[in-house]
């Protein structure tokens, strides 16, 4: 149940009849009273007429009671919007029976389609890639929760001329200790060794060169080495996945080289359509409205001089899989924003040719950097780009750390499972609750702290109000709708603490069904914040028990409604709770 939603609903109409057209209500959250509408100062000054006049109008036509509301013009001219305590308190008995917490599964599914992670064969993954794990994963999560048919694409590099220089290293090596190399997660000494040679060696050069014909000729010997450092790099990248516990699976690497067939084709059908031109050598297409610095048209490289395929021309023959074979109406890519001009050239591309029309939509969900201390690119002290696992590493290590500090009485494996769980859930928190477009810095302290809006600060909500729900004797099924002792005992507000943490309670299902639209994880961590929030000032005045046995079986199900709901949203962002800290 979307409060705001159905508030607007009801104003909408009278907003309308009075506006003669119609107008979004803007109702939000509100500090003076459950919700507030501001709509009518916008409209005063296109009707020419006094806000509070409008406000006053619209109240006249909105039909409000029948669920409970009460209305008034307040200030210049919002509308303060406040809820009977019984319709609250109904509401909130309809969400604690309801086993998905107010949010039905869309009325809508379509074919989501999200292409993230993707890093690149024989080189460590780097924090970039982590930012797109994490938010790919989180945006996964919240599409099938709701009902949505997800596809996970992991678009991994496993193409292109490097692979020329990085086979010949393999034979070099030898394939066994090579092999050895790769699993073990040593990429980057991998990679950097084929690339001083290349640098360095003429005769490796040619080697190399050679070698790209060879595999781009099929040649069998090539393949199977070429087999073998993709399968490596697959093998170490799951373990990656696994210590960061994401869903991604053998099964989701879907990389460059699957549409290797298919790309001469796409350059045949833009050249069908008039849309290629030759430039420099290459095939391309010049997409109206990209200009570069100069003011001269930019290319979309479809076609390198050398006769090869590039990025480009790989991202439209997946764009037309996805759409063709997949069915996919919602196309999602998640990869950091300096690729941003290359996904909108790419869209407009696929629809200047009509590979891309409505309803299917194409969306780059484009993210910032992870920035050191100084305010920098996150690198090594060595100055190279920071190794994913062990950032990972350090991360639970210093959770676990934390965890046994505080608790000296715990064993190790139960430190060592908060360890993981808090370790982990701060590094993703860390990432999801800013707005992805931003940089944000890498800061242990801050991101580990037990307070502030971060992952421990939540975890630790919900392990303390299991931990009340122990001590009362209910829900040792934390997932299950709640079944009280005496389930006709009304919900009672004494304390508007209890009527604070009810509202926030109901905002659930609106702020879910936004980031389903905006895939702005960062709202749904806010929420849940200020729900924990909302939790703690409950908690702070409101005794649970050894309150009278009315009140207390309220409480009781405020908080357990409180524990469910941050453990789904947490969930959501792909974040574990524990029911001890
Ligand atoms: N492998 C690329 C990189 O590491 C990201 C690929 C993103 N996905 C795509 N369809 N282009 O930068």
């Amino acid at each position: 149940m979307d409060l705001e939603k159905l508030l607007s609903d009801r104003l909408a109409p009278a907003f309308a009849a009075v506006a003669g057209g119609p107008v979004d209500p803007l109702v939000r959250r509100s500090g003076r009273a459950d919700f507030q509408s501001d709509a009518a100062l916008a409209l005063a000054r296109r009707l020419g007429r006094p806000p509070r006049d409008i406000a006053g109008a619209v109240l006249a036509h909105a039909v409000l009671d029948d669920i409970g509301v009460s209305a008034e013009v307040s200030g210049p001219g919002f509308i303060n919007l406040t809820l009977a305590d019984r319709a609250l308190a109904d509401l909130v008995a309809g969400l604690a029976g309801d086993a998905r917490l107010g949010v039905p599964p869309t009325a809508t599914p379509q074919t989501v389609v999200v292409d993230y992670s993707a890093p690149n064969v024989a080189k460590e993954m780097h924090v970039g890639h982590l930012r797109s794990t994490v938010i790919g994963d989180a945006a996964v999560r919240l599409l099938t929760w709701l009902g949505h048919r997800v596809v996970r694409v992991n678009h991994l590099g496993d193409w292109g001329t490097p692979f020329g220089m990085l086979i010949e290293h393999l034979i070099d090596l030898g394939e066994a200790e090579a092999a050895q190399h790769l699993s073990m997660g040593d990429l980057d000494t991998f990679y950097r060794a084929a690339r001083v040679k290349f640098d360095e060696d003429e005769a490796f050069r040619e080697r190399s060169r050679l070698r790209v014909v060879a595999l781009q000729g099929g040649d069998e010997r090539t393949r199977r080495l070429w087999r073998l450092l993709v399968t490596q790099s697959e093998r170490y990248f799951l373990t990656v996945y696994d210590l960061l516990d994401v869903g991604l699976s053998g099964d989701d690497f879907r990389g460059e080289s699957a549409y290797n067939h298919l790309l001469a084709g796409v350059v045949d059908d833009l050249d069908r359509l008039g849309l290629l031109r030759p430039s420099g050598g290459a095939e391309c297409v010049f997409p109206p409205g990209f200009t570069g610095r100069d003011g001269a048209p930019l290319p979309l490289i479809v076609r390198k001089s050398d006769g090869g395929y590039g990025y480009p021309a790989t991202d439209l023959a997946a764009l037309r899989q996805r759409v063709g074979e997949l069915g996919a109406t919602r196309l999602l890519y998640v990869v950091g924003l300096p690729q941003r001009q290359h996904f909108a050239m790419v869209f407009a591309v696929a629809e200047a040719a009509g590979w891309l029309r409505p309803p299917v939509r194409a969306e780059h969900l484009g993210f910032g950097s992870i920035l050191g201390a100084d305010g920098r690119m996150l690198r090594s002290r060595a100055g190279e780009s920071v190794k994913l696992v062990g950032l990972l590493e350090e991360a639970v290590a210093r959770a676990t750390d934390l965890a046994r500090s505080r608790n000296p009485d715990l064993d190790a494996e139960a430190a060592a499972e908060i360890g993981r769980a808090v370790g982990i859930g701060a590094i993703k928190y860390a990432d999801l609750s800013v707005d992805r477009t931003k940089d944000y810095v890498l800061d242990w302290e801050r991101m580990l702290a037990l307070d502030g809006n971060t992952a421990p600060y939540l975890q630790y909500a919900y392990a303390r109000i299991r931990s009340v729900l122990r001590r009362a004797g209910t829900a040792a099924q934390p997932d299950a709708p709640i079944v009280l002792a005496r389930p006709d005992a009304p919900i009672v507000f004494a304390q508007p603490a209890e009527r604070a943490l009810a509202v926030e309670l109901l905002g659930f299902a609106g702020v879910v069904g936004e980031v389903e639209r905006s895939l702005e994880l960062h709202q749904l961590a806010g929420y849940l914040h200020r729900l924990a929030t909302a939790f703690s000032a409950f908690y702070e005045r409101c005794p649970v028990l050894r309150a009278s046995d009315e009140l207390r079986e309220s409480r009781l199900l405020l908080a357990g409604l409180t524990a469910r709901t941050l453990r789904q949203g947490l969930d959501l962002l792909g974040i574990r709770t524990l029911a001890r800290m």
